[in-house]
């Protein structure tokens, strides 16, 4: 179980009041983030590969950070994880690589749910290598992916298939499982973003078999950084765009000049806030559990008790009169979404929502979100798109009710 109040006093921007419903743009950080880069730069902060005292403790940090990456989304081995500075930078970079593989009339499979970081990087190689692009479609009904269309749009000629782990727009957490088996029929590489899944639920990339999986951790309590997982075999094999002196080894040969080591360490602190929620959650019962395993009990406790969230949240939504949920509502299929709702309200910009909102000191997006094929295919891109109310577990019902309240007015 999960004390909320304790959770929330873990997290030093929440004491100003202000309800966050923000946070698939970006989470507010852990105390543990904010110690390990004020660390850093007070006793650590040295480049990279240095004969001396501080250049060696920052290497020390970074390994450590790529270790308890890799524990965390369960990679085979830290030298597959490689930092960077966000995942569209990340994903455009390997998209570089991947276009290699390419010949022209190759296909590339996308869907429209799909956020544009997850797309316009293989729209760019597809166009430079004369490659065509098949679309996978969504039930508008509620916004899941349709996998029959993404079993139809295979073909022996499919070389990526690009998919996202759950939208940032309606919330979908998508079977990517499934997708990577469809991809690996054709022989295609299975390219996942996982931004807005991480947070939210047990990541398992070796469970999901999926070629790369990308996510940041500004998404996940930590700093703005994002982290790409790719299968070794992959990440060595595959051509890096990189400067001639650097490692021609994975992970460094897609590390790309001098890293952010400050936010490589802050996103250590996030995976250190998960550690201590496990013993939260365990009643300080986790010291005898492996890292793993601490990983494995805070992420089933953030997502059981964000089902409930879900839950509370879309049930109050639609007792609005006029407000429409743009995705899955119903109570048992909760665990097939994150707690991302949005909707819209009949006659109201989503922009005027989000402003009357925040005068009441309710922080949540409106717009596309940059997941323009979403309110496109829904169309609903030239209405203002949706308002978005994105809920982690450091929301609470008491805020849930409050929005709710709010909403009624507007
Ligand atoms: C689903 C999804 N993918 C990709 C991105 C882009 O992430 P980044 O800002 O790390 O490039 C976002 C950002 O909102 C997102 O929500």
């Amino acid at each position: 179980m999960l004390n909320i109040e304790t959770i929330r006093s873990q997290f030093p921007a929440l004491a100003s009041g202000a309800i966050h419903f923000d946070n698939p743009g970006g989470t507010q950080v852990a105390q543990q983030v904010i110690k390990r880069i004020q660390d850093y730069y007070l006793h650590t902060n040295a480049n990279h590969g240095g004969e001396f005292h501080t250049s060696h403790q920052s290497d020390a940090l970074i390994d450590q950070a790529r270790e308890h990456a890799a524990t965390w989304l369960n990679a085979a081995s830290p030298k597959e994880i490689v930092f960077g500075l966000n995942m569209t930078t990340l994903t455009l970079h390997m998209s570089r690589s991947l276009a290699h593989l390419l010949k022209p009339g190759d296909e590339i499979v996308l869907t429209h749910l799909d956020h544009d970081a997850n797309v316009a990087p293989w729209l760019l190689i597809a166009k430079d290598r004369e490659c065509t692009v098949k679309w996978v479609d969504i039930h508008p009904e509620d916004c899941t992916l349709d996998l029959e269309s993404l079993e139809r749009a295979v073909s022996p000629r499919t070389k990526i298939v690009a998919v996202g782990y759950a939208s940032n727009a309606v919330g979908t957490i998508n079977d990517v499982k499934r997708a990577a088996q469809i991809a690996h029929s054709v022989g295609a590489v299975c390219y996942v973003d996982a931004v807005q899944y991480v947070a939210h639920g047990i990541t398992d990339v070796q469970a999901l078999d999926v070629d790369f999986l990308v996510c940041s951790a500004y998404k996940f309590f930590g700093p703005h950084m994002g982290i790409l997982y790719g299968k070794y075999d992959l990440l060595d094999r595959l051509t890096a765009y990189k400067v001639r002196t650097s490692s021609p080894l994975p992970p460094d040969k897609w590390e790309t000049g001098t890293p952010n080591f400050e936010g490589n360490v802050g996103m250590l602190g996030a995976l250190d806030y998960f550690e201590w929620l496990a013993d939260h959650a365990t009643g300080g019962k986790s010291a005898s559990l492996s890292l793993r395993e601490r990983y494995v009990t805070a992420m089933t406790e953030i997502g059981r008790y964000e089902q409930e969230l879900s839950c509370r949240l879309c049930e109050g939504l639609q007792t609005i009169p006029g407000l429409k949920i743009w995705g899955i509502t119903d109570p048992a299929r909760m665990d097939q979404r994150v707690a991302t709702v949005s909707f819209t309200m009949d006659g109201k910009d989503p922009a005027d929502i989000a402003r009357a909102l925040d005068k009441q000191g309710i922080y949540a997006w409106n717009g596309n979100f940059y997941a323009l094929e979403v309110t496109t295919t829904l169309g609903i891109e030239d209405k203002g798109g949706l308002l978005r109310i994105g809920a982690v577990h450091y929301n609470t019902p008491a805020e849930v009710d409050r929005l709710l309240e709010v909403l009624r007015k507007v």
